[in-house]
Order: C-alpha cells, then sequence, then structure tokens
C-alpha cells in the first residue's frame, strides 16, 4: 500500500471508529476469560486492548478464571479433581491449588496492567488494578449425597465497592473465589462470578472471550445475533436433543462443570436479526448461553460472546459495526430515534457516498447541524445504518420526506419500509396531512409504499422556488 493510501485507510478507520469511541465511554463493560487465555502467549495483546478501553473511559472489570493453572497444580501432586454429577468437588487438598493459582493469575494480569515501558502499546498508561473481596460465597453443601465441600456459589458481590473503584478510574479484578462470612474460602466458577457481578452492576456489556467463535448454526455458521427468548428457544432445543440421545442435559445454573471440548467455528456470514441457530449446541456454548439468558433477565444489557483466538477480538467486537461474536441482548437491537447532534458524524458516513453518486443533493456539516432536529435515525449497536428527515410545511399542511437512506450493507430487509412509516407517524403527529418526496432515483420504490407521481405545482410555493431543474428530480405525493 503507498503512504497516501495507508494515510487514508487510517484516517478512514479512525473516523468510522469515533462513533463508538463516544458510545462506550463512561460505560460498564465486564469481561470475562478463562486461565486458557491467561496462559496464552497472546495475552498480553488483550490486555493492552483492555487498557486501550480504560484510557478510552470504558469503566472495566476482568472477571479470570484460572482452570488450567489449578490442573497444572494438582497434577504436579499427584492429586486428582473428583467431579460428580458434572460439577466439581473441592476438598482441602484442592482448595490450596484454587488459592494458590487464583492468586498467582491475579497477581500476573496486575503485572501486565502495571506495565508501562517506552515504545509498548501501555506507555503512560498508568492504570491502577483493584481488586479485593468482592465476592461472598456459600456452599455448595451437600447435594444428591455428595459434599461439594469448597467448591461454592455467589452469594453477594459488594457493588458499592467496585463502583468506588471504578468511579476512580480504576479497572476491577475479580478472582474466581469467593470468602463466607465465616471466613472460608470457595471455589468458584468465572463464568458465574462474571454473571453475577454483571447483574448487580447493571453492566451495559457482560463480555465472555471464549474458545469457539460463538454460537454456531446447524450449518456452522455464526449466529450474529440472539434475543433471550431465541437463546431459550435453542437450548430447549439442545435439552431435548440431549434427552433423545440419552446424554446428559443441559442444566439451568453454570457451576464448575466439568470441562468440555471447545467449538471452533468460523463466522462466515451476515445473519439478519431474528435468525436462529438450530444445530447442535457444545457444551461450552449452551452454559455460557445460559448465563448469558440469566444476565439479560437480570438487566444487563448485551452479552457478547467472542472467540479469544482473534487478536485484537475485543477491539472488533466494539468498535467494528458488525463485531465478530455473537450478542445476546434483549434490547430493541435496532432502535429508530429522533437524532441529536452527536449523530451528525455518522449521519453524514452514510450520505455523503450518495452525495457523490448524485443520488442526494450535497449537505454540509453546518447545514446538518442546523437542521439535525429534522432528522430521525436508525442506529445499530451504536452505528448510523439509516436516516430520513421530515421538513413540514405547517401552512400548506405538508411535509417535505427528506434523505431517506438505508446503508448498502443493511438494504433489503425492510427497515426502509420500517423507517418509512417511522417518518409517517412522526409527520401525523407534526399534523402533516400530506408528504411529497424529490428523488432521482428511487421512484418507483416509493410509488410502490402509495406515493404518487405529482406535478412541481403541488409544492408549496417557496419549495418550488428551491426546486433545481438540473436534477430534474420526480415529485411524488402521499396522503397520510
Ligand atoms: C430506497 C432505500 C431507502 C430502500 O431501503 P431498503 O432498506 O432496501 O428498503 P426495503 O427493504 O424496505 O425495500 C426493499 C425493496 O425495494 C426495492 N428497491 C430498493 N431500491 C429501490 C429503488 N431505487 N427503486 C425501486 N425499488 C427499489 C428492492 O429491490 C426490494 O424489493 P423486493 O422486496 O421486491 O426485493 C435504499 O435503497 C436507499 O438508501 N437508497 C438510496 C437513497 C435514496 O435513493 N433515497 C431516496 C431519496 S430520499
Amino acid at each position: 500500500m503507498s503512504e497516501k493510501n495507508s494515510h487514508a485507510a487510517f484516517v478512514s478507520w479512525f473516523r468510522h471508529s469515533s462513533p463508538y469511541i463516544n458510545a462506550h465511554r463512561a460505560r460498564t463493560f465486564v469481561i470475562a476469560f478463562g486461565g486458557e487465555a491467561v496462559a496464552d502467549a497472546k495475552f498480553a495483546h488483550f490486555i493492552h486492548d483492555v487498557a486501550l478501553l480504560n484510557a478510552l473511559g470504558v469503566r472495566v472489570v476482568l472477571v479470570h478464571g484460572a482452570r488450567p493453572q489449578i490442573e497444572a497444580r494438582l497434577r504436579e501432586r499427584g492429586i486428582k479433581m473428583r467431579y460428580a454429577g458434572g460439577l466439581r468437588v473441592t476438598d482441602a487438598a484442592a482448595l490450596a491449588c484454587v488459592k494458590e493459582a487464583a492468586g498467582s493469575v491475579r497477581v500476573e494480569i496486575e503485572a501486565l496492567l502495571s506495565m508501562g515501558l517506552a515504545n509498548s502499546p501501555m506507555a503512560g498508561a498508568r492504570i491502577r488494578v483493584a481488586s479485593g473481596n468482592f465476592v461472598t460465597a456459600r456452599p455448595l453443601g451437600v447435594r444428591g449425597s455428595v459434599d461439594y465441600e469448597h467448591t461454592g456459589e455467589v452469594r453477594r458481590v459488594d457493588i458499592e465497592s467496585i463502583r468506588q473503584a471504578l468511579d476512580d478510574g480504576a479497572v476491577v479484578l475479580v478472582s474466581p473465589v469467593g470468602y463466607s462470612p465465616s471466613g472460608e474460602v470457595f471455589n468458584l466458577s468465572a463464568e458465574d462470578v462474571a454473571t453475577a457481578v454483571a447483574a448487580e452492576l447493571h453492566a451495559d456489556k457482560l463480555l465472555h472471550m471464549v474458545e469457539g467463535a460463538g454460537v454456531l448454526d446447524a450449518n456452522k455458521h455464526l449466529v450474529r445475533q440472539l434475543r433471550p427468548n431465541e437463546a431459550q428457544k435453542l437450548l430447549a432445543a439442545a435439552h431435548g436433543r440431549a434427552i433423545a440421545k440419552g446424554s446428559a442435559s443441559v442444566a439451568g445454573g453454570s457451576l464448575l462443570r466439568v470441562p468440555a471440548p471447545a467449538t471452533l467455528g468460523r463466522p462466515a456470514r451476515h445473519t439478519k436479526p431474528g435468525a436462529t441457530a438450530k444445530g447442535a449446541l457444545a457444551a461450552d456454548t449452551k452454559r455460557l448461553l445460559t448465563g448469558a439468558v440469566q444476565a439479560c433477565s437480570k438487566g444487563v444489557r448485551r452479552v457478547h460472546l467472542i472467540s479469544r483466538h482473534t487478536d485484537g477480538a475485543l477491539l472488533l467486537e466494539l468498535f467494528t459495526r458488525d463485531g465478530i461474536g455473537t450478542l445476546i441482548s434483549a434490547d430493541v437491537y435496532e432502535d429508530t430515534r429522533a437524532a441529536a447532534i452527536d449523530d451528525v458524524g455518522g449521519i453524514l458516513e452514510l450520505i455523503s457516498p450518495l452525495e457523490d453518486e448524485g443520488v442526494l443533493v450535497r449537505r454540509s456539516r453546518e447545514r446538518l447541524e442546523t437542521e439535525i432536529d429534522h432528522f430521525t435515525v436508525m442506529e445499530r449497536d451504536g452505528a448510523i445504518i439509516g436516516c430520513a428527515a421530515l421538513y413540514p410545511c405547517p401552512k400548506e399542511g405538508c411535509g417535505e420526506l427528506a434523505c431517506l437512506v438505508v446503508h448498502p450493507d443493511y438494504q433489503d430487509a425492510g427497515r426502509g419500509e420500517a423507517l418509512l412509516e417511522h417518518m409517517e407517524r412522526r409527520a401525523k403527529q407534526q399534523k402533516v396531512k400530506q408528504l411529497f418526496v424529490l428523488t432521482t432515483h428511487a421512484a418507483h420504490w416509493f410509488v410502490e409504499r402509495g406515493f404518487k407521481a405529482a406535478d412541481i405545482k403541488v409544492l408549496p410555493i417557496a419549495r418550488q422556488q428551491l426546486y433545481n431543474y438540473r436534477r430534474n428530480s420526480k415529485v411524488l405525493v402521499k396522503k397520510i
């Protein structure tokens, strides 16, 4: 790539990231990752990305696992981890390994977050890390006559202390151990801890760094998004399949289970909203989906499953339009709302290519800023993917619909029509009885949606005077 092209690519990339930088600032993200990630040679890159999020004003809580580190210690001592009913039994010898492993992983992460070498991505970062006894736990107890001993479950999270540390600008680091009022230590599942912390914090996002690519459908294609009810249907279907096969069922909780083999699918396509996966689910995916549904029901807005094997996965998920993993969200995933001044950049990005092609009349940033109240935007995970403007002419009881655009990546899925319906409702609220539109390229689209060709004379006088005969736009009207 020439120097000029690489400059242009950099500028374009940076500009594309800016809406996300604004959207994520001051938001709370809980990021969970297993001990496998910590042991990975690329873990430092991941921590650099966490540092970048912190620098961009994201309130970050990290929840780490330590399974391979615990298992390595058990092996060294010739101790075998016992499982019962698919859950770990943590006896006194295993607990000693848990304490050591969790402690050493925590210190390792703290060390990486403390790096500040010149010439490294951490130069000048100066990150404070807050870790401590944030999680109160209780024993899992005796179930089916098995005493799970020091295997525990989350009882309470000290949200006040976590909030305070976040308010101070620290990255909060939570380990998969919990403490009881009687002074005991319990071995917890990092996933359960992350779900509990995210739910109690009402985090904006819970991000799980996973072994696979996310949720895969029957054709091994990545499912980009799921609503909690769709995730539940998948789990129910998987449960049915498991019973039919006579194998283990999908349990409701997600406590220290027998480690499952990883699914290493790769993203292959964009799925339209509402798509569901019908394939068999890997055990770890079931566990994470169950936790995701729980988290959503407890007020976490979005849960992301992202491959930890992709370098920069966190940044790709958070700062690109489609991300790279599976998003589970109860939110109206796409929101159509009145535009605000912060949307000007996103709207310009959407309409500029069409202005260059002559499809739309050119609008300067200044004009857009003064007219922003006329605009409605369609937003998808922080990015503007559609817009339209309404200019009412109260004296004549009519209004102009202009600048109706859907990003090319999202066309042909009914969004244009939904946006038109939204604008018609907005127009009615403003006592507009007749909508008119001037278009060079989309006349048929409007005609198919109830507009009729009309003469320029039907336009209000002021609008007739502004008519550009060189553009020769078609005039279409619709009574609403
Ligand atoms: C017009 C536009 C908003 C439609 O968005 P969309 O999200 O694809 O719309 P929908 O999904 O509701 O409709 C898709 C249907 O319209 C058809 N369509 C799309 N653009 C069309 C056009 N210019 N003329 C006629 N039909 C068109 C598609 O073929 C599709 O038809 P199908 O359902 O039979 O397959 C979009 O194409 C766009 O942004 N165009 C550029 C901007 C523009 O010209 N705006 C109008 C001037 S204000």
